[in-house]
């Protein structure tokens, strides 16, 4: 008979990310500020940035007593010259800030789709490019893109967003493979409908765009296609971020982590 833990591997070792630098977009709230705790509750000096400047002196201060430090750094992504600076220097990348407007294709502003892009698509990869000197000198970065299901399934009403998704999906990819000789990984993680501002903010835009009364939006549209019928909260994905940025994760890049509930499974 075998032994109780025979079979067991070693132990996984818990995240330290001690001495490391981490960025995270998009930190003032939701999902960017739960990465920007977790990251520094394991001991990371982690840079906050997003233009919300209320919204990160509210992250510091909840930072307050984590091994790490929260340091804010106010600023709009669609200063791309500014974006790709900021990241200068930093061991751990996470691509998170984000926007969403719900509308059809004939009414969708093009400024808007434009802002989108450049937020969700193009600041990543300047980002991307600013940090990579600095991981490839050390040889060894980790950069974790939140994307979404939408970056594998399109919506209707969501162009900009499922397009800059789509497209995160495969700047993501390609840092894999340019940064796995240098000892970098790049990967995404993708939530379904996760419990922050961006979602209630989308209910009224959802409701109008299906035609349908507000609080029937959450059953109707955002979780008729997830076998869990449930958001996801903002700690889940950080800790499925937390869990890329492990040394568990080292052979795994150029993936996407599904946190879907089941919606792809259908
Ligand atoms: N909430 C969801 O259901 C969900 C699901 C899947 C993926 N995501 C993705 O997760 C990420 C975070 O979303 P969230 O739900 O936490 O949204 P959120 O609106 O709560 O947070 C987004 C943050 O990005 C910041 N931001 C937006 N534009 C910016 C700009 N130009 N410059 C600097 N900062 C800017 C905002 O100020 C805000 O703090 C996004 O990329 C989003 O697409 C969200």
């Amino acid at each position: 008979m075998t032994a109780p833990g025979a079979l067991a591997g070693p132990s996984t070792p818990s995240l330290d990310l001690g001495g490391r630098t981490a960025l995270v977009t998009g930190a003032a709230g939701g999902i960017g500020r739960a990465c920007a705790l977790r990251l520094a509750a394991a001991g990371a000096k982690v840079r906050a940035v997003d233009r919300d400047a209320r919204g990160l002196e509210e992250l510091a201060e909840q930072s307050a007593g984590l091994p790490g430090t929260v340091e804010p750094h106010v600023l709009d992504l669609t200063d791309l010259d500014a974006a790709e600076s900021a990241a200068a220097g930093t061991d751990v990348l996470v691509n998170n800030a984000g926007l969403q407007l719900v509308r059809p294709i004939e009414e969708f502003p093009p400024d808007t789709f434009h802002t989108v892009l450049t937020v969700m698509l193009e600041a990543p990869f300047r980002l991307i490019r600013g940090a990579l000197p600095h991981m490839y000198g050390q040889g060894w970065g980790r950069i974790v893109n939140v994307s979404s299901v939408h970056g594998l399934r399109a919506s209707a009403f969501k162009s900009a967003y499922v397009a800059a998704k789509h497209g995160l999906e495969g700047l993501s990819k390609t840092a894999a493979l340019e940064g796995a000789p240098h000892g970098v990984t790049s990967n995404c993680v993708n939530p379904a409908y996760v419990r922050t501002p961006l979602v209630e903010r989308q209910l009224a835009d959802q409701a109008a765009a299906h035609g349908i009364p507000r609080e029937r939006v959450l059953t109707e549209v955002l979780l008729q296609d997830s076998a869990l019928k449930r958001l996801i909260e903002p700690h889940e994905v950080a800790e499925a971020v937390a869990y890329l940025c492990g040394p568990s994760a080292s052979f795994v890049t150029g993936t996407s982590l599904v946190l879907d509930g089941g919606w792809t499974a259908h």
